[in-house]
């Protein structure tokens, strides 16, 4: 198995058959995050939605079929590919997918009345988080509510050479809170099936595993919120 850092990741590969995993990468569990099924379902979102970084598309697609007109931007070719064909396999012409990085993300200025970022955050490079939060300030419609699901810092062995770039409250306080009025920030669980991961040692991670067998890593999930104005 090749070895790489999340700032080098080949996100492509990710997805590919024969590509960086043995398999479906640990993040696609098949199904929105709880934590944003649960935010879903409480009719949190309004249209339109950005689902950045949406991968294949699940949480997308759980939006569109609560009605919400959302658009999925995300880096891996592949990844949009599989989205689009859920799409049109389940009939949720809402969802509609964009090919692109997100952290130079333009051409639909103030357009979206929520934006969720369900564990896009800690696959950026740290030093593009400035530029992504930028993106999608100038995306935002003013008064936009605005979700991060997170991992938290110690989510995975210090040693651990491909880890994600966990946070701690602070720093995610102090990186959104440039750009977005930060509502809270609380601690919130991230399922993965780890034994897609490379690289992890062989130890036993002290987290409690759902009713399907995947690992609740810990993470933070954050709303913050434009402000009326639109300025940052
Ligand atoms: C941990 S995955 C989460 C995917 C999806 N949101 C989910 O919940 O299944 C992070 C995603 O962000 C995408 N990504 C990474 N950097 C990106 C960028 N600069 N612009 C757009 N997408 C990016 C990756 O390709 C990957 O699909």
């Amino acid at each position: 198995m090749e070895c790489m850092t999340i700032d080098s990741m080949d996100w492509d590969g990710a997805y590919r058959d024969g590509g960086f995993f043995d398999g479906p990468p640990p993040w696609n569990i098949g199904e929105p995050q709880p934590v944003i099924a649960d935010l879903i379902r409480s009719g949190a979102f309004a249209s339109d939605v950005l689902d950045a970084g949406c991968g294949h598309g699940e949480v997308s697609l759980a939006l569109a079929a609560a009605g919400r007109t959302v658009l999925g931007v995300e880096l891996s070719e592949t990844a949009v590919a599989w989205a689009r064909r859920s799409a049109a396999q389940r009939g949720l012409s809402r969802a509609t997918f964009e090919q692109g990085d997100i952290t130079a993300f333009s051409g639909h200025d103030g357009r979206f009345s929520s934006v969720v970022d369900c564990t896009l955050f800690h696959a950026l490079p740290v030093d593009k988080r400035e530029a992504y939060l930028r993106s999608v300030h100038r995306a935002a419609a003013a008064g936009a509510d605005y979700y991060i699901l997170v991992f938290a810092k110690g989510a995975y062995p210090a040693e651990m050479e491909s880890k994600p770039n966990e946070v701690d409250a602070y720093e995610l306080h102090a990186a959104v809170g440039r750009y977005f009025d930060v509502d809270f920030i609380r601690p919130a669980p991230i399922l993965a099936t780890v034994e897609a991961l490379p690289g992890l040692p062989d130890l036993v991670l002290p987290f409690e595993r759902d009713e399907l067998g995947r690992l609740q890593f810990p993470g933070y999930l954050l709303r913050a919120r434009k402000s009326e104005s639109g300025i940052a």
